[in-house]
């Protein structure tokens, strides 16, 4: 999966997609190393300014100028739904927001729901953003298109 760089830098209206308060964004992105540190955390501000914890999973060595905690692809890969739970019990409390801005199937805003925590998703690809719709329907979760 990768992820649409361009999109994800255009010049958005903050009134498109803006979040006053996230809690906990959570994500696993391949390929956000390709993109120069300070972009990222600009990228992901434009979302919402006020980030309490960032966990991003990845490979490479990010250094970012922003509120976030590293894991490698591995970490996340061994047992996903184990990995979240934990941190998401460790760093936030119930109702409080979990974000995740390139969420795929959804695997975050499952297990944020399932523990009784709000999750707001964002995906761009129009296929897994029905599939991600359909698995999140029973739940009181919010799911919007980058598109
Ligand atoms: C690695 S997958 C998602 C994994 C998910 N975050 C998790 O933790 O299980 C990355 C997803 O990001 C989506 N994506 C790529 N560029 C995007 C963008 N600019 N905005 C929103 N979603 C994007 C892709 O379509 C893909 O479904």
């Amino acid at each position: 999966m990768s992820i649409d760089w361009n999109l994800f830098n255009r010049d958005m209206r903050e009134e498109d997609i803006y979040i006053p308060e996230v809690d906990l964004l959570i994500t696993d992105t391949p390929n956000l190393p390709q993109m120069p540190p300070d972009e990222i955390a600009k990228g992901l501000n434009r979302y919402s300014r006020f980030i309490k914890y960032a966990i991003i999973c990845c490979d490479d060595k990010l250094d970012l100028n922003f509120p976030y905690i590293q894991f490698s692809h591995a970490t996340y890969g061994k047992n996903p739904k184990r990995f979240i739970m934990r941190n998401i019990s460790r760093l936030t409390r119930m109702g409080e927001i979990v974000f995740d801005p390139f969420c795929g199937y959804s695997t975050v805003g499952i297990c944020a729901l399932e523990m009784g925590r709000r999750y707001i998703g964002i995906e761009i690809d129009p296929e897994i953003y029905q599939i991600s719709e359909k698995n999140l329907r029973e739940k009181d979760g919010a799911l919007l298109t980058a598109n």
